[in-house]
């Protein structure tokens, strides 16, 4: 027997409406159902009119003394280590000369980096994990370390928080294969331990340079207290980096949680999912 047609309309609306809360839990946004849709669009275009491309840095941030200090790198910073052979440029075949001669391209690092023997991690690694997606991206996103996964593939966030970073761009309609992502370390730390300072003093040239290669940043995310660190010259509390857009080199910062910490402490998803909405209207603004 056919079922009455208000029947089928209303199992179709169970079927959507549980469908839509998957989504909100999976994309790091069980916020929506918290509160009221009018109040929550009303909250939103309130918030949009506020957001200013680049707010000041934040003026609660008390600066202390960085685990990493930066400087503008040189070239030979990144050619040139005590131990290991670097290809130079000219050796390079012509497809990937960098269109700036005065600093290499993305794949002309990517294939220096790849022999790095700049700290103890190059020991233990399986291979460099350098950084993956297009030189003229808009977004970057910068993680931590590459953990068991990445170390294996060569691929930055593939395990089970690059699938959540992946939902989390997702849901703010940005295909992973738009944006440029790495992480401050590109070498796997054994047991995915912290970075030690040492380790992320020898691989910084790296991620400048890297930066200093892509063509269009627009906005870069800093994912976590590492890259948050690196990217701000501060060292404080997630929540202080929170809400804030800061600076590296020019380029305007957002600092959020870092996606294996989120699989970790579910309720801070709601706060991510706010920080992930403030890159998606950054990146809107910027276009008008
Ligand atoms: N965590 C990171 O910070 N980076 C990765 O590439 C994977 C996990």
């Amino acid at each position: 027997m056919t079922e009455p047609l208000v029947w089928q309309e209303y199992l179709e609306l169970v079927r959507m409406i549980r469908q839509r809360i998957e989504l909100e839990k999976d994309s790091a946004g069980a916020y929506v159902f918290d509160e009221d849709p009018s109040r929550y669009r009303k909250r939103m275009a309130q918030q949009v009119t506020s957001v200013a491309p680049v707010a000041p840095v934040n003026p609660v941030a008390s600066p202390k003394p960085v685990v990493v200090p930066q400087r503008t790198p040189a070239l030979s910073d990144v050619t040139q280590t005590n131990s290991e052979p670097q290809p130079s440029v000219s050796k390079l075949s012509p497809q990937v000369v960098s269109s700036n001669p005065a600093f290499p391209s993305i794949q002309e690092l990517t294939q220096q980096a790849a022999n790095c023997q700049k700290c103890k991690l190059s020991q233990t690694r399986t291979q460099v994990v350098f950084g993956v997606g297009s030189a003229q991206a808009e977004l970057v996103i910068v993680g931590e370390a590459p953990g068991f996964y990445e170390d294996r593939d060569g691929i930055p966030f593939v395990g089970k928080a690059g699938q959540l970073l992946t939902k989390m761009l997702a849901a703010i309609q940005i295909q992973r294969q738009d944006v440029y992502i790495c992480n401050v370390i590109k070498c796997r730390p054994p047991e995915n331990r912290d970075p030690a300072p040492e380790e992320i003093i020898a691989c910084r040239t790296w991620l400048q340079a890297q930066l200093k290669a892509l063509e269009q940043p627009k906005l870069i995310c800093a994912m976590g207290k590492f890259a948050c660190a690196f990217l701000t010259n501060i060292q404080q509390s997630m929540w202080k980096y929170r809400g804030a857009t800061y600076e590296y080199e020019g380029v305007p910062v957002i600092c959020t949680y870092h996606p294996a910490y989120l699989l970790r402490n579910l309720e801070e998803k709601k706060k991510a999912w706010e920080d992930i909405k403030r890159v998606r209207r950054f990146l809107d603004e910027s276009r008008k």
